[in-house]
């Protein structure tokens, strides 16, 4: 694997491996020195040109934790706002010598143009592009499901998969990154998905992919469900009037305090209630149900920081490895 631009393409034994990766990256985070001398020497990009705070950090935490240096671009403030193309772009940060560029870019499709050109011969990973794709966040969150569900079962998480598992992604599916990397993974792993959104917050042709589509919220829960995912109104996409009011959103699609006791009252008490962040708290989440016990937004925050530190790891650590023999090879051969 030399980049990671889209869960869509990743195999179910790549998606283990990372996972599996984050769990070892997730013991060196409990620790007090939460360091590991792995990417020393290696330079990681964070190149933003769409705003973010979650992923962001994120990514610059997982890159120092792995002792790497880190360069932190943003779009505002550089000399894109003057009119510099991401070929440019790149090619600077290639100069510079970075062996890993992160992306955020609001055209979707830009991650994979900056991997297909020979403009840097760098590790790519896409950190959302437009309404594209953000497999990071789908992999951290099959990590915190997968956390809970071999909890339940009492099992290792290692190793395993989302058979059976059962998840709802809610809301506003048309603007999200999110939920598309989150259908392609799940089914991937295994887990049963039901899409429920208003019809005009569905994208064309949902009907092709591998997961049900509802209307119906409270449908959906009374038929049992083992996590909520809830998707950001994304207000900053939106040109036109896709639904009536906000009251009316939250009242339809909204997590709001009716249906968290709803939970109790259909027996579902091991269901969790996600979000990627940042929420509108009242509008596709209740405060009550984002702080409440099943909330895993925090975790989902924490176990970001394990899955990216071994996205970096899988795809920096491998030339590494074949970069030290190498060396050996040319010295004996003087
Ligand atoms: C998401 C994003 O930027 O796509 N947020 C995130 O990465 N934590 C979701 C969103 O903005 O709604």
């Amino acid at each position: 694997m030399k980049h990671l631009l889209s869960t869509q393409d990743l195999s179910a034994e790549d998606a283990i491996r990372i996972l599996d990766t984050a769990e070892e990256m997730a013991a060196v985070n409990e620790r007090e020195v939460k360091k590991l001398p792995a990417l020393r020497g290696r330079t990681v990009v964070n190149l933003f040109f769409e705003d973010s705070t979650r992923t962001r950090i994120s990514f610059e935490a997982a890159a120092k934790r792995l002792s790497a240096d880190v360069i932190n671009f943003a779009a505002k403030g550089s000399s894109v706002s003057k009119g510099e193309s991401l070929k440019d772009t790149a090619q600077t940060l290639a100069a510079i010598g970075a062996d890993a560029v992160v992306i955020r870019h609001w055209a979707s499709g830009a991650p994979h143009r900056l991997a297909a050109t020979d403009w840097i011969d760098a590790a790519v990973i896409n950190a959302g592009d437009g309404t594209h794709e953000h497999p990071t966040q789908a992999l951290l969150d099959s990590f915190t499901m997968r956390r809970h569900w071999a909890r339940l079962h009492g099992t290792d998480s290692q190793g395993t998969d989302l058979s059976g598992m059962r998840v709802a992604v809610v809301g506003d599916v048309l603007h999200s990154r999110v939920a598309r990397s989150n259908v392609w993974l799940l089914q991937t792993l295994g887990a049963d998905v039901t899409l429920v959104a208003p019809p005009t917050l569905l994208p064309i042709g949902v009907e092709h992919w591998p997961c049900k589509v509802s209307y119906n919220l409270d449908e959906t829960l009374e038929a049992g469900v083992d996590s909520m995912m809830m998707l950001r109104v994304q207000g900053e996409r939106m040109n036109a009037s896709f639904f009536p009011s906000t009251r009316e959103y939250s009242r339809r699609w909204g997590f709001d305090d009716t249906r968290l006791r709803a939970l109790d009252e259909l027996g579902l008490k091991d269901t969790i209630i996600m979000h990627p962040g940042p929420m509108n708290r009242g509008l596709e989440i209740s405060s009550a149900a984002a702080d409440s016990p099943r909330s895993t937004v925090l975790d989902q925050v924490r176990n970001g920081v394990s899955v990216r530190m071994a996205a970096l790891y899988l795809l920096l650590s491998g030339d590494t490895r074949e970069a030290v023999p190498a060396t050996t090879q040319s010295k004996e051969s003087n």
